[in-house]
């Protein structure tokens, strides 16, 4: 089965979570999208000095990564195995299903660390070259104490020498395995991690550490759900760092984009740069075509014409509208209108373009704005339906998640658009982002693999 000296990476998957508290393994929790354990299984599967992955999952939720085993994305995943009682059982049971190649290289990473990055990898596999044992860790930025069953202070250990313990721990197969034979004859045995089986019971061998990073997390309380999102989130920011010219090498030839608000502002750069791109683009409006995009039958028959010219690709939807007015002051039709044009249009485009989406395992592109965080006064309703598209895309990428449907979010700062000026009049230029700038993330976004994300996009990043 697997040849000598190969490196296989453990995903220990077999705990419940308790901690973050959900009801369910905090691994199959989504973030961006996806699960958490199916991002650490991209980051492992993406290393090119990983050749076998193995998935060591809570008996009780084994089923729920089935589909993972006929992904095509995962060709090194070769099993998804059930975990054991403790951490350390789980470890045990993934030991007795590894070949008997003793020189192999086994790298144990915690399902709940998706951060994991190819430079940890890389070091982790580099250093078995010449050690037995790796750990991974990073300097404490808090003062460790060590206290006693009064939590009465009994030691303060210098903390410039003091390292928190993380994911990847690597090892050769026969040295981890030795180390755990050892313990399964000590009565008193205990420990959270693989290296701590090895520091007691092998205490000749040397434990190299390489460096962590801050955002090789262990995804453990409530609070980290919501640090591990930002990550995510701050990971977009190379698709929003360069210029607007930055499409030049993006090749959309084949793919063709619906674009329902295209005749002005974002909707009509992102018309003209997909062309330029060479995609095939059909763009809707009001005012080019008469496509209202509150009326179903309108939006059904332009999915409809552009499906006549091939499969559509990309769904995008920058159509709003922007009235300034206390609530107090809003006629009942105009309060309507933004309800009905900001978010249930969205809703209604999601559902009539998802067999489309379905068949060419697209991406719908919905626009938010920077009012979704907090409402602002004077556009409560406007701010009120951009938050209602954040969840709709965060809930419509899960939904879609395994039709391969990705549904994405962006959110442009300040944008120089008619739609702006007629709302808070002329501001100074330097102040506001070109169109063009968020037509070319938006571009980028739809070429990428992400969703479930909003992406920012800032006056900063544009004039950088
Ligand atoms: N783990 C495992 N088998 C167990 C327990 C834990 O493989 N029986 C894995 C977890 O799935 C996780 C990693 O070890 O990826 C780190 O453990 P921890 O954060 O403690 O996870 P849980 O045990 O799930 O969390 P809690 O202690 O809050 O229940």
């Amino acid at each position: 089965m697997t040849p000598s000296s190969s490196t296989i990476a453990i995903i220990l998957a077999g705990g419940i979570g308790v901690r973050v508290g959900l009801g369910m393994p905090k691994q199959l929790i989504r973030i961006a999208g996806k699960a958490i354990v199916e991002h650490t299984l991209e980051a492992l599967e993406a290393s090119p000095l990983i050749d076998e992955v193995l998935v060591m999952m809570n008996a009780g939720s084994l089923h729920e990564l089935d589909h993972l085993k006929t992904d095509p994305r995962f060709t090194k995943l070769t099993a998804v195995l059930p975990g054991g009682e403790t951490r350390n059982d789980t470890t045990k049971l993934a030991l007795a299903a590894l070949p008997d190649d003793g020189d192999a290289k086994v790298l144990f990473h915690d399902a709940v660390r998706p951060f994991v990055d190819e430079r940890i990898i890389e070091d982790c596999v580099t250093a078995l070259d010449e050690y037995d044992a790796v750990d991974t860790a990073i300097p404490s930025a808090d003062t460790i104490i060590e206290v006693d069953e009064g939590s009465i202070i009994t030691g303060i250990p210098a903390r410039s020498r003091l390292r928190r313990g993380q994911t990847p721990q690597a090892f050769r197969l026969s040295t981890i395995r030795r180390a755990y034979e050892l313990a399964a004859g000590d009565p008193d045995f205990a420990a959270t991690d693989d290296c701590g089986v090895i520091f007691k019971y092998l205490p000749d061998v040397p434990i190299k550490v390489v460096a962590g990073t801050a955002e090789n997390m262990k995804i453990t309380e409530p609070l980290d759900i919501h640090i591990a999102d930002k990550i995510f989130q701050l990971q977009t920011t190379s698709l929003t760092s360069h210029t607007a010219d930055g499409t030049d090498s993006l090749d959309l030839s084949g793919k063709s984009v619906v674009v329902f608000g295209g005749s002005y502002g974002i909707g009509a750069s992102i018309a003209e740069q997909a062309k330029a791109a060479g995609a095939r683009v059909h763009s809707f409006s009001r005012s080019a075509t008469g496509t209202d995009v509150t009326s179903r039958k309108q939006v059904r028959r332009a999915l409809m014409a552009a499906a006549a010219d091939g499969p559509i690709d990309y769904v995008v939807i920058t159509a709003g509208v922007l009235s300034i007015a206390n609530l107090t002051d809003t006629s009942k039709k105009r309060l309507r209108n933004t309800l009905e044009t900001n978010l249930l249009a969205p809703a209604k485009i999601a559902q009539e373009a998802y067999p489309y989406l379905e068949a060419s395992r697209g991406q719908l592109l919905l626009f938010t704005s920077s009012s979704y965080t907090r409402g602002r006064a004077g556009y409560s309703m406007y701010s009120a339906t951009k938050a209602g598209v954040v969840n709709l895309t965060q809930a419509l990428a899960d939904e879609w998640a395994e039709s391969g449907v990705r549904v994405n979010c962006l959110n442009p700062q300040r944008t120089r658009t008619p739609m702006r000026t007629k709302a808070f009049g002329e501001e100074p230029t330097h102040t506001l982002l070109d169109p063009e700038h968020v037509a070319a993330v938006s571009l980028r976004l739809l070429d990428s693999d992400l969703t479930g994300q909003v992406v920012d996009v800032q006056v900063a990043s544009a004039k950088r």
